[in-house]
């Protein structure tokens, strides 16, 4: 059975109705999706009554408008992989329909969000909080899976959960990748198959707990692979490299 796309809100609230006291499970992305995506629509799948996935690439938590205007779109691909895996609803909705303030109000945390990921990309994680919050206020999930794939961006979700009193459980899901290492995204199908072996090798060299931060480096630098951040956090070592201008992130 396909998967019932849905653009508009009104037309989603109306059917949210319908589902009463059921769990509702989401997912949601920015589209392009993967084995990654997949296997946390197999798991809203496995653990909801409903399953809705949403599409939305969002431009505010964009700090570089050539990175947006590049970013995979691939909305058929997507409807089929969604509709195979039994996904109930698609929302995708336009931009408008989205920011209807036009951006003027904002979700901000004020210490883990200028960090890492945060500092490098000023105001993205504002754009990240602010779109879900707005996807978690229309969809009103029982549950919503995100992959720790983006380790930073699933902690401070958390942490607004946490802070705002939403009423639904974030799930977490470990980090899809590929038989050499290298994490699923969206953004890996920008490099060429020479960029794919580099990002392999940056997701092994990542992937030695022993080594300490100077050696992960140096080891980066050898490979000739841009370095914007490898950093530890608690128990994780997080990482941001730049290759055939792609921006990849890891962590483990
Ligand atoms: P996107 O990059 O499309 O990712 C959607 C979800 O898929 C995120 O929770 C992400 O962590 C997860 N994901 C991506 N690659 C994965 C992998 N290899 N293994 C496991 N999970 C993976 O993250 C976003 O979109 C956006 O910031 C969003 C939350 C939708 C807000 O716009």
């Amino acid at each position: 059975m396909r998967t019932n796309v849905i653009n508009t809100i009104p037309e989603y609230l109306e059917l949210r109705k319908s589902f009463s006291n059921k769990t509702v499970g989401f997912v949601p992305t920015m589209g392009a999706l993967h084995e990654g995506h997949a296997e946390l629509l197999r798991r809203a799948r496995a653990e909801n009554d409903i399953v809705i996935c949403s599409i939305f690439v969002n431009p505010t938590q964009f700090n570089n408008a050539e990175d947006l205007e590049k970013y995979p779109r691939t909305l058929n691909n997507d409807l089929d992989l969604v509709s195979h895996l039994r996904t109930d609803y698609l929302f995708c909705p336009e931009f408008n329909e989205m920011y209807p303030d036009k951006y003027l109000y904002k979700i901000e945390e004020k210490e883990f969000s200028k960090r890492l990921c945060g500092f490098h990309r000023p105001g993205h994680f504002d754009g990240v909080l602010t779109v879900v919050m707005k996807l978690f206020n229309i969809i009103k999930p029982t549950h919503a899976y995100f992959g720790e794939k983006d380790y930073q961006q699933l902690s401070l979700i958390e942490g607004m959960v946490h802070a705002f009193f939403m009423d639904l459980k974030i799930v977490r899901v470990p980090t899809i990748r590929n038989s050499n290492g290298l994490a699923l995204s969206s953004r890996n199908t920008r490099l060429s198959t020479q960029g794919i072996k580099k990002a392999e090798i940056f997701a092994n060299i990542l992937n030695q707990p022993k080594k300490t931060i100077e050696d992960i480096k140096k080891e980066l630098t050898h490979e000739n692979i841009e370095i914007e951040y490898v950093e530890s956090y608690g128990s994780r070592r997080l990482a941001a490299v730049w290759i055939e201008g792609v921006r990849l992130i890891d962590n483990v």
